[in-house]
Order: C-alpha cells, then structure tokens, then sequence
C-alpha cells in the first residue's frame, strides 16, 4: 500500500507525458481533433495527479530520500527544478487551454511553445522522482 499510491501517480504523470509527446505530433500534422483529444487527456491526467499528490501528502506525509552522495544531490537538484516549474506550469496550461478554447489559436501557439516543453520536463522529472525514491 505504502508504494501503491505513489505508482499510481507515477503513472499519471507518464501519462500525460504520453500524451503530450502524441499531442504534440498530431498538431505537426495538421491533425487537430487528435491534438486537442490528447491535449485535454493530458489536463484530465494532471489534475488528477495534482489531486492524488495532495491527498497522499496530507495523509503520508514526506519520503525521505535513503541514499547520500552524488545521487542525492541529483535527486534534490531535480526534486527542486520539478516543484518550481510545477508552480510555474499551473497558470501557464490554463491560458494555454483557455485561448485554444476560444479558437484564438495563434496566441495560443505562441504561449503553448513555452507550456509544452515546461510541462513535458515536469511530467517526465515526476516519473524520474518516483523511480529514484522507491526503484534504486
Ligand atoms: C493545454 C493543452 C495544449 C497544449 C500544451 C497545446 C500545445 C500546442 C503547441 C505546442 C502548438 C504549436 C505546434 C507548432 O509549433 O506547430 C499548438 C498548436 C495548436 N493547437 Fe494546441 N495545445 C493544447 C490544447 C489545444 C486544444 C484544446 C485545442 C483545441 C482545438 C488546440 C488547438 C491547436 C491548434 C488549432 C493549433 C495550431 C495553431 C496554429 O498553427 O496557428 N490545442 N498547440
């Protein structure tokens, strides 16, 4: 039980991961339903992490990190730049949402180059965390 709940949310955000990588290669092919299916797949994955993570928090606490040396450092450098940019993506995919929403496509063009890859870095540092913290 201890681990279960944090796979789950491992695999919440590999799945937004996923879904943003597909999301992106539709829109690259002029696909737009498929884009904006994964796109919308990808928000659902990522408010439901954001959920789950708050409930585990409230009702686990922290982890601590077991190991000492070089990996611990690499775990914290990568433990801080996923929390900041998570703070930073939050208002970022909501403009982002809200302007292909109201069809205004090219200023959401301009805002999604930046929220794409800042939400891909922390969708994939999430798994990473996960898999230092319970896997190594
Ligand atoms: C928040 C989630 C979303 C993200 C991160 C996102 C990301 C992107 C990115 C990076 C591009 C530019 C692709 C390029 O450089 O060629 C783009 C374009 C586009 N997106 Fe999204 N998208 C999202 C949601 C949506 C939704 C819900 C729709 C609804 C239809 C949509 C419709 C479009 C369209 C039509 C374009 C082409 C705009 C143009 O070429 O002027 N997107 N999107």
């Amino acid at each position: 039980m201890r681990i279960l709940w944090p796979t789950v949310n491992a695999l919440l955000n590999l799945t937004s991961a996923l879904l943003l990588t597909a999301g992106y290669r539709f829109i690259r092919r002029r696909r737009v339903r498929a884009h904006r299916a994964c796109m919308l797949g990808a928000v659902t994955s990522s408010a439901l992490f954001l959920l789950s993570y708050v409930l585990y928090h409230t009702f686990h606490g922290t982890t601590p990190f077991p190991k000492g040396g070089f990996i611990r450092i690499l775990y914290f450098a990568i433990l801080l730049s996923h929390t900041v940019l998570a703070l930073i993506i939050l208002p970022l995919v909501l403009l982002t949402l809200l302007r292909a929403l109201r069809a205004e496509y090219p200023r959401h063009r301009q805002i999604a180059r930046w929220t794409l890859p800042l939400w891909l870095y922390v969708s994939v540092t999430g798994v990473a965390i996960y898999v230092m913290l319970y896997h190594w």
